[in-house]
């Protein structure tokens, strides 16, 4: 299979994982005799420093041509005082716009080694394993932002259209598990969120075998923490599911092991990211967990790729490697073998020379 992969490494600590996660893929690639290519691209803070802007056209044009796209992350300190049209963050906003990304998919999945690492009793975290399905082109991200010196405000839309392409998503994400989907709003008391639940509760009728219920926020944000493996597929506007999914993060012990998926106009490539953010304070000193970039590209082989095989290849060899006690410090258990970013990606690259893929065999000979 041949793929192009445009990258944006991005700010901070977002090169250092990117780094990981192309040198695992591309191992992935000559394993199984696919032909990955990468084309980096500058994005966020340093194509401001570099072209005064966040999204330079060439970027959006490499991403646009592009069969899938690796972004690290964005942002830090050097960047925060510029107005909000010419940060980093309205960079990743456009992208996102323009490149139709109306769904971000968020797997909340526990690896078997790093039970020990949730904030959360094992008793009460059990076997959690849901998605978070977050609207990403909507709500009071997108609506007119107003501000003077006295008064400010941000206005929060949705309309029909843009719920139901989003929720359609959500139904067939849990229509291939366990065919259960809890829908999250506020609509006790915002109208936005009222058409929300009304919309997504019309679209049940077409999906008769997925079981449907709705949660206030306020209370989700609660029972995500007290009773997590109540939840299958959580369905959510874009401001509810930024901040649900960083707290849903925190159950898998770090947030620099979730990966997510950004989806929606068939004729436009997805994008990949982990969730966390640039880290300014631990880049450079190769300590960051590249997992999050790792996972995001592991997501990227089955979701745009369709290539099962290699993605699990990789994500056993990452599993093996945590049993073998390997760690970077945000991860680290008093008994682990903490190593450096790359110490812990080369231990990776080890095992994963010494697991040959099956697979390569018999397509070779096909
Ligand atoms: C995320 C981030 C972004 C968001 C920021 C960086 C604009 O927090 O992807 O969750 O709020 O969507
Ligand atoms: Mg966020």
């Amino acid at each position: 299979m041949r793929k192009t992969i445009a990258v944006l490494p991005g700010d901070g600590i977002g090169p250092e994982v990117t780094a990981a996660a192309i040198a695992v893929l591309k191992d992935c690639a000559s394993a199984f005799r696919h032909e990955f290519e990468f084309l980096e691209f500058a994005f966020g803070g340093n194509a401001i420093d570099r072209f005064d802007n966040p999204l330079p056209p060439e970027t959006l044009a490499g991403c646009r041509a592009s069969d899938a796209i690796l972004l690290g992350a964005i942002g830090g300190p050097r960047w925060e005082s510029l107005p909000f049209g010419t940060r980093p963050e309205a960079g990743l906003l456009g992208l996102r716009k323009q490149l139709g990304l109306y769904i971000n998919l968020r797997p909340i999945r526990l690896r078997p080694a790093l039970r020990g690492i949730s904030p959360l009793r094992l008793d009460r975290l059990g076997n959690t394993d849901f998605e978070i399905v977050r609207e990403l082109a909507g709500d009071i991200y997108f609506g007119e932002h107003k501000i003077t010196k006295e008064k400010a405000s941000d206005l929060a839309e949705y309309s029909v259209f843009e719920i139901e392409r989003v929720a359609r998503y959500a139904f067939g994400r849990a229509a291939a598990r366990k065919k259960h989907l809890t829908s999250i709003d506020k609509a006790n008391v915002l109208a936005s969120s009222t058409l929300w639940r009304d919309t997504v509760g019309s679209l049940a009728r077409e999906y008769p075998e997925i079981a449907l219920d709705h949660q206030y926020v306020d209370n989700a944000s609660m029972q995500i923490l007290l009773r997590p493996t109540q939840f299958d597929v959580i369905l959510t506007g874009n401001m509810f599911g930024d901040i649900l999914s960083d707290e849903a993060a925190a159950l898998a012990g770090s947030i620099g092991l979730i990966p997510s998926l950004s989806c929606g106009a068939k004729d436009q490539p997805a994008l990949y990211e982990p969730i966390h953010g640039s880290a300014p304070t631990l880049a450079g000193k190769d300590v960051a967990c590249p997992l999050g970039a790792i996972f995001s590209s592991t997501l990227m082989l089955r979701e745009s790729f369709d290539l099962q095989e290699e993605s699990d290849w990789i994500e056993s060899a990452v599993d093996r490697v945590l049993e073998n006690g390997y760690r970077t410090a945000d991860i680290a258990e008093s008994n682990s073998r903490t190593v450096s970013g790359t110490e812990f990606t080369q231990q990776i690259r080890e095992e994963l020379k010494k697991s040959p893929a099956r697979i390569a065999q018999v397509k070779s000979t096909a």
